[in-house]
């Protein structure tokens, strides 16, 4: 008989996860099955794109743009974004250190796979996006976790960043601005992440997907803050900016030098992206001013109104984010941790938030709850949520 053998790679990303993801599972179930359920859980913004952007893709699509498209992405496209990348870092930015992706985790994956070998060890920072864990079960790299100052915003610790490399560390990936805490890294500790990166030969990877997404604090790109480029790949995307994360549009901004490996494994993997998908990404970004402003008032004020509701309801608190679409909020003063308030208060009160252990070891006292549903929706989860937390605290 056949014995199904896989690879270390596969038995990695099987390995049996923790219990993140089971209360999110378990409310779709439920939801699918009819039952109301208020899903608080995932990052799918429930925001339209720009309607524009829809209309440009259908005609891009009768237009026959339905065809292998180049390994680098579509020159429009990478013209468009390098325009956006020179203002955004004050430096000129050409299409030659472009490439598209479909979608950022793709990117990053790219970018992680060209840079790690397998006993190479990749430095983040603590709570990370939950979705690096299976890009670094994919990469198969040592991962060393700091975690970042929790009284204070979840501030990174440059010190700790600095302790915690060793002669095999090739890697410090950054996600400015976070998720899921919405820290905003200040212009001064990127600037001098960078520069102890470069000392370090140590790659500086920078997620920026919510680089368009800040409120109060101007995001600053690790391309604005370096003193040298040399050694700083950054990675963004469409999906949360744009609400368009069924579209998988994504690009790297690397030096000259990266991009021929990034070009082969992205040729070797994807083989290009959709052309039509790239037309309407280029659309979108050069007609997205109104648009963008108005997503991040949205998002605003869904925060403002989640603090609000944090601070009347006993038991729970939350530091502001500074930018993104997502409140941390801790638990801990209900008695449960993040695992047992998210899985009773989808069993009590019907709504799903992801429990914080997911993003680090320090945030098992967390709940993440995303502000990706409209304030109507939010005011009937904090209903539920008060009442919850006047049952158990
Ligand atoms: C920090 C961060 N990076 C990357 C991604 C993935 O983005 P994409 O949809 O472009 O793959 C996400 C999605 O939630 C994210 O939060």
């Amino acid at each position: 008989m056949f014995e199904a053998r896989f690879s270390q790679t596969a038995t990695r990303l099987l390995a049996p996860d923790n219990r993140v993801w089971a209360v999110h599972d378990r409310a779709m179930k439920r939801l699918a099955a009819g039952e109301d359920i208020i899903v608080m859980s995932v990052g799918d913004p429930d925001l339209p794109t720009i309607a524009g952007a829809i209309a440009l893709a259908v005609t891009s699509l009768y237009r026959g743009r339905t065809h292998y498209s180049p390994g680098m992405g579509e020159p429009e496209l990478r013209r468009v974004i390098a325009e956006i990348e020179s203002d955004a870092s004050g430096r000129l930015t050409t299409p030659e250190e472009i490439i598209i992706f479909p979608g950022a985790t793709n990117a990053l994956f790219t970018v992680l796979a060209c840079l790690l070998d397998k006993d190479d060890e990749l430095i983040v920072t603590e709570p990370a996006y939950i979705g690096y864990r299976g890009l670094f079960a994919a990469v198969g790299a040592a991962v060393v976790a700091v975690p970042s100052l929790a009284g204070d915003g979840f501030r990174i610790d440059i010190d700790a960043i600095k302790a915690a490399a060793t002669d095999r560390t090739r890697v410090l990936l950054l996600n400015t601005p976070g998720n899921p805490s919405g820290h905003v890294i200040p212009h001064r500790d990127l600037q001098a992440l960078c520069e102890w990166a470069l000392e370090q030969d140590i790659w500086l990877v920078c997620d920026e997907v919510y680089s368009m997404l800040t409120f109060e604090t101007p995001f600053v790109s690790a391309r604005k803050a370096a003193p040298v480029l040399d050694n700083i790949i950054i990675v963004d995307g469409l999906s949360k900016s744009h609400a368009m994360t069924g579209w998988r549009l994504g690009w790297v901004v690397a030096p000259l030098a990266a991009i021929p490996p990034l070009l082969e494994f992205t040729s070797a993997t994807v083989f290009g992206c959709s052309q039509f998908v790239q037309d309407a990404a280029a659309f979108a970004l050069k007609n997205d001013q109104t648009y963008i402003q108005s997503v991040r008032d949205e998002y605003r004020q869904r925060r403002d109104y989640a603090l609000a509701r944090i601070a009347a309801i006993r038991g729970i608190t939350c530091v502001k984010p500074a930018a993104g679409m997502f409140m941390m909020m801790d638990v801990s003063e209900t008695g449960m941790n993040g695992y047992d308030f998210a899985e009773n208060l989808l069993d009590r009160a019907g709504v799903s938030v992801l429990p914080g252990g997911g993003f680090g070891s320090r945030t098992t006292g967390f709940v993440r709850l995303s502000l990706t549903q409209g304030e109507q929706v939010l005011k009937q989860a904090f209903d539920r949520i008060e009442t919850f937390c006047l049952e158990v605290c």
